[in-house]
């Protein structure tokens, strides 16, 4: 039985806190169990950044280290990198050839994205297609038992719907090579960022795993609390703080209770708040600096955990666009000498 697990990341820069509570987690528990495949997803980042095209090379390497960094294992798990696997290109393109183009403009996270841009891109709207191509150029063999699961965030969903479609419509149209991939939603409810908003790379509420204490305890200290609460014993409503919710990813269930009743009774001040979560954020990202320092100073062992990724990914590559070329009738016998 194979148990393949592939999730991917863009990189348009480090990696925050907000990607830990919300993926890495979860990854690192299933590089244990399955056969994982993460990808760094910098051809799905020039979508958004291809007038920043020269950005992208900094954001891999960043990305890459913050993957070492929390743990994630190349011993155990395949890291590669989009855009040197061209067969996730040519499968994009054969897939693109079935897929309607108004099923893309109803996507409901493109939709919801388009909304923000100024233009309609072509590679943007087709990128659930080449979302397709990353997940099912990784499915194992079809049979009953093995299983393809996809690790993502819950605006990822419907990629992985419209995925689950072109894998449906290509077995049944021309031969059966998709195994049905899965989606599995991390249970952990996500952290917000700094402000409340959605934590993002570039929105400027976001801690990253590469911060320095000096910069977590100033983003700790100007985060959004209880505007209500002014004073100490002033009695606060935690559950529109930022910083409770931090309490929730890193805290433990008692000291998660004790800061709730503590703060709806007025017995702790939100400025005791922010430097005990200072201190949590500070501790828990050492370890993981401290990796990344090691990875950091070794760019020729990085270099050769991706250029070794990329191998094996590429090896499950081809086996798939093999078969894919049979089944639609494109590996030309005539030419063969
Ligand atoms: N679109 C995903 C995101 O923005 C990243 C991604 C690219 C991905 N290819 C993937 C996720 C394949 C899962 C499977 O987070």
């Amino acid at each position: 039985m194979q148990k393949r697990v592939l999730s991917g990341i863009r990189t348009t820069g480090p990696l925050h806190i907000g990607h830990y509570f919300g993926a890495l987690q979860n990854w690192l528990e299933l590089q244990d169990n399955y056969d994982c495949y993460f990808l760094l997803a910098d051809v799905q980042a020039l979508t958004t950044h291809f007038d920043r095209a020269a950005e992208i090379e900094q954001s891999v390497r960043e990305v890459v280290l913050d993957l070492l960094a929390v743990g994630i294992d190349p011993a155990k798990a395949t890291i590669f990198i989009q855009s040197q696997i061209p067969e996730l290109a040519e499968l994009s393109m054969y897939f693109g050839m079935f897929t309607r183009l108004s099923e893309l403009l109803q996507n409901p996270t493109i939709k919801d994205e388009l909304k923000k841009q100024k233009d309609e891109y072509y590679g943007f709207i087709g990128y659930p297609v080449s979302q397709a191509a990353d997940i099912l150029l990784f499915s194992p063999l079809l049979t009953d038992d093995n299983v393809l699961l996809i690790p993502v965030g819950e605006d990822q969903a419907p990629h992985i719907q419209s995925t689950r479609k072109v894998a449906r419509r290509f077995n049944e149209m021309y031969k059966p090579v998709f195994v049905l991939p899965e989606i599995m939603i991390s249970d952990t409810p996500r952290l917000p960022g700094l402000d409340m908003e959605k934590m993002g790379k570039s929105a400027g509420n976001a801690i990253f795993l590469k911060d320095s204490p000096a910069d977590i305890a100033r983003k700790v200290n100007n985060a959004f609390t209880d505007p209500k609460k002014i004073r100490r014993n002033d009695p606060g409503n935690p559950y529109g703080c930022a910083i409770f919710q931090f309490y929730r990813a890193f805290g433990d269930n008692k000291l998660i209770i004790d800061v709730e009743l503590g703060c709806k009774a007025g017995k702790i001040g939100c400025v005791q708040d922010k430097q005990r979560m200072t201190e949590l954020v500070i501790e828990f990202l050492r370890p993981i600096q401290e990796r990344r320092a090691f990875f950091e100073k070794r760019p020729d062992l990085v270099a050769e955990i991706l250029n070794e990724g990329n191998k094996r990914a590429k090896v499950s590559a081809q086996g798939i666009m093999d078969k894919v070329r049979d089944a639609m009738h494109i590996n030309y016998n005539f030419l063969k000498e």
